[in-house]
């Protein structure tokens, strides 16, 4: 927190903090996995820009350096003796004035890590999941700005992801304010049709994953064809596979939207490759992406 480590039972906030009150925390959801060379970070560089460009977005000014922070969640995995898990930089406004305009109030840095098993499950991963397409619109674009990755914006992430849950759905797929598909609550989404493998825009309202930006380069590196354009909902049903990216949900395929089965109904084989592919760039497999790994030393 702000630079120290502190036992995770003493890392606690005033419950004055801006943030909890008007959800005006830019946050990141990184990983880091084992392999044959130590513990790797993957795409720290990527996600310490997408905090600062979030924070820019917010006119929030961190009072620390990429380099800084990068140091400390490094020094923080070394520390807490972890071999892989999830790492949660959080950047919030403190409580020193109560109010919306948070101009008042110091802006602080902390980050936690635990290891955490595969978001969607160990079963959605080899089976896939069910979607539900939510009944919420994904966040408009003339209201926050889906670019930023803002503790506001999971709001509406709560809202879809509670209603699927609780009509038995694993996850839930938004539409846009114009009907378009944008992504999971807390995952970007792909298709596949005839080969083509197809994922909505930034223009659409998602979040600028970097798991997503990690499958368009690696699809094209295995020679498929990779498009980012609108999806319509009548698409996504006609698609012979969809899955989902992210951080914390990595690549799980799905299965079923709405109770109806997608492909063959299993994980299909484009799906496949992609997820073998990925995992095995993470764990250090494949050398020519050893670029987005990051050593803690
Ligand atoms: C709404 C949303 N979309 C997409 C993603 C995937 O982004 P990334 O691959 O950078 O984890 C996340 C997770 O961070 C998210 O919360």
């Amino acid at each position: 927190m702000d630079g120290d480590i502190v036992p995770w039972e003493k890392a606690t906030i005033h419950v004055m903090t801006h943030s909890l009150h008007y959800g005006s925390a830019m946050f990141e959801g990184i990983r880091c996995y084992k392999t044959d060379r130590g513990t790797m970070i993957f795409r720290l560089d990527a996600h310490i820009k997408r905090l600062f460009r979030s924070a820019k977005i917010y006119e929030m000014e961190i009072p620390f350096t990429s380099e800084e922070i990068v140091k400390g969640i490094k020094s923080l995995i070394v520390a807490n003796h972890i071999e892989e898990c999830y790492i949660r930089p959080i950047v919030y406004y403190g409580s020193d004035e109560v109010g919306v305009n948070p101009k008042g109030n110091k802006v602080h840095v902390s980050v936690a890590m635990w290891p955490w098993l595969p978001y969607l499950g160990e079963d959605g991963l080899r089976k896939g999941v069910r979607c539900k397409i939510s009944s919420w619109s994904r966040i408009d674009q003339r209201s926050l700005p889906t670019m930023a990755k803002a503790a506001a914006n999971y709001a509406n992430s709560i809202l879809a992801r509670t209603e699927a849950q609780k009509l038995g759905y694993d996850e839930a797929i938004l539409l846009n304010t114009n009907g378009f598909v944008t992504e999971g609550t807390g995952e970007n989404l792909f298709t596949v049709r005839d080969g083509v493998i197809v994922t909505p825009p930034l223009s659409a309202g998602i979040l600028p994953g970097i798991t997503r930006d990690s499958i368009i380069q690696l699809g094209r590196d295995m020679s498929y064809v990779v498009k980012e354009r609108n999806i319509s909902r009548g698409e996504l049903l006609v698609s012979d596979e969809v899955f989902l990216s992210g951080t914390a949900a990595e690549v799980t395929p799905v299965r079923e939207i709405d109770n109806d089965m997608i492909g063959s109904g299993s994980m299909g084989p484009t799906t496949e490759k992609i997820q073998r592919k990925f995992f095995e760039i993470v764990r250090g497999k494949d050398p020519k992406y050893f670029k987005w790994l990051e050593p803690l030393k």
